[in-house]
């Protein structure tokens, strides 16, 4: 059994999903704590209502980043988890903190990555009129939405599109990846070694892929 811990910001949506998910008998993980860097994020909420521990490591009572990530990684380490996922986490990390975690830390970003890294994704996407959209599952590394990525949601953009409504379609897709990553972590199937992600011992070259053009 994986010990995972989910690290929050807002209403933990993902969280939600990713710790209902670990309820099914052969999801391989549990959820042992969820950590939000702000006493009111939604999601605390929800994860007491789910029964999973949850702590606050305040952002705003740390004089520096340095000592406010000092304060996390105890955290999480004190939670005796495994595997960390970031979820709705609003800030970046440092260099350190993520040598610190290295194949240890997932985050799920709101593009189909390398595309679209950064805020606002979904807003940018109807911008561009791309015929495209969804969210991705990675390995945090240095580099801000950059770490190698495992799985991608894919869903088409309709001619109608809003922002509300592709970001609504787009945490649905959320909801099924993350857990799903969880449990391909958790059963062996993914492996982060010095480096190098192994699909069932081999390099993966492509992603999973998730896609969800039913409705389009
Ligand atoms: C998600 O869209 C995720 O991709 C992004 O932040 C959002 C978190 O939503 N990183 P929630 O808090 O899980 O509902």
């Amino acid at each position: 059994m994986l010990d995972v811990a989910v690290v929050i910001s807002g209403r933990g949506s993902n969280m939600e999903a990713i710790a209902r998910a670990a309820q099914r008998p052969d999801s391989g993980y549990r959820v042992v704590r969820v950590i939000a860097d702000r006493p009111e994020a939604g999601g605390l909420g929800r994860a007491a209502a789910l029964g999973v521990p949850t702590s606050v490591v305040p952002v705003k009572k740390f004089s520096d980043r340095a000592a406010f990530e000092a304060a996390l990684g105890a955290e999480i380490e004190a939670s005796g988890a495994r595997l960390v996922a970031l979820a709705g986490f609003m800030r970046i990390l440092s260099p350190q903190f993520v040598q610190r975690f290295e194949g240890r830390l997932l985050n799920i970003h709101p593009s189909l990555l390398p595309l679209y890294k950064g805020l606002d994704t979904h807003a940018r996407v109807l911008a561009a009129r791309e015929k495209h959209h969804g969210a991705s599952v990675h390995y945090v590394t240095a580099e801000l939405d950059g770490g190698p990525v495992l799985m991608r949601g894919q869903l088409l953009v309709r001619p109608n599109d809003t922002v509300e409504s592709i970001s609504a379609r787009v945490h649905a897709l959320e909801h099924i990846i993350y857990p799903h990553v969880c449990s391909l972590i958790a059963t062996g199937r993914i492996e982060w070694r010095d480096g190098t992600v192994l699909i069932d011992g081999s390099p993966l070259i492509q992603p999973f892929l998730e896609e969800n053009d039913a409705d389009a």
